[in-house]
């Protein structure tokens, strides 16, 4: 029997990641099989255990879970530690080992498939919940030349900065603090689009040059790139490539093989009409 991996998450009938993941192991030749499981808002320890006496060798997992997975490891590799969160869970032997792909894959959209260097760069970083931490260590080990989290109550920047006061120097504020400052980067890790609202962002804040990175997608240009369009950011991109590089990440943690990503997400933007 081919082995066995699913995605946690409630909801989780629109997830990607089964569509993804079975293009990766035909592409990659492994044999396992992958499914979606909704795991009741109060029921994720058990839907794990269920899923483990099932077979299952690993997992995603996805919102609301990303905590509580880090909390259920029984072993967290460094990322995760850094992250705060689990996205990706291997079941060896007793073991639940805990990491968290998305910063990596966030890293390998913009370094890879974007070809765009983060070394020497001044990036901005917009948020500081969990999309924003879980980015923080992997893009500081790209050196970076400086790293600013602005947020819209500054307290939780700053909170998140000192974090990671002993990998790098982070820079921290409100919106307000990036009047007037440039930057080579923009990534946006707010919530703020899914509740259909616009960031209040200073103009002149995308340097020549710039590249405008949105971490969620949809059907057509996310709100925050239509602002960075218009306020002359250079390069966009929507968090697409980063869903499809998390996923590889996962793939390379479970198989040990890295699958090609790039077909699978040229695929994803034709049927997603972009
Ligand atoms: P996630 O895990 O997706 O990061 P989260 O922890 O709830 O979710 O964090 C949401 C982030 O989006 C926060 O940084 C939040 O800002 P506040 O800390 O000030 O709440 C940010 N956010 C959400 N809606 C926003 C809006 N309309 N404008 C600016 N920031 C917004």
């Amino acid at each position: 029997m081919s082995d066995l991996y699913c995605v946690f998450g409630n909801p989780i009938a629109h997830s990607k990641s089964p569509a993804i993941h079975a293009a990766f192991s035909t592409g990659s030749g492994q044999d396992m099989r992958y499914e979606a499981r909704l795991a009741p808002v109060d029921g994720f320890r058990q839907a794990v255990a269920d899923f483990v006496a099932d077979g299952g060798k690993g997992a995603n997992v996805t919102v609301p879970f990303k905590e509580e997975a880090f909390r259920l490891a029984t072993r967290l590799s460094e990322r995760a530690a850094r992250a705060g969160a689990v996205n990706t869970l291997a079941f060896r032997g007793g073991e639940i080992f805990g990491d968290n792909t998305d910063g990596a894959g966030m890293v390998r959209d913009i370094t890879h498939n974007l070809g765009y260097s983060l070394s020497g760069k001044r990036i901005l970083l917009l948020g500081a919940g969990g999309a924003s931490r879980g980015v923080i260590a992997p893009l500081l080990a790209e050196n970076p030349a400086s790293l600013f989290i602005a947020n819209r109550s500054a307290g939780k920047a700053v909170g998140l900065a000192e974090a990671f006061a002993d990998v790098a120097p982070v820079d921290a504020g409100n919106f307000a603090d990036i009047a007037g400052k440039s930057f080579d980067v923009v990534i946006n890790a707010t919530s703020a689009s899914l509740s259909g609202e616009s960031l209040n962002l200073p103009q002149g804040i995308f340097a020549p040059g710039s590249l405008a990175y949105d971490m969620m997608y949809g059907k057509g240009e996310t709100a925050f790139l239509a602002v960075a369009r218009e306020q002359g950011a250079a390069q966009r991109a929507d968090g697409l490539g980063m869903l499809v590089e998390q996923a590889a990440e996962a793939f390379l943690v479970w198989r040990g093989v890295r699958p090609e990503a790039a077909p699978v997400l040229a695929d994803l933007r034709t049927k997603l009409g972009q």
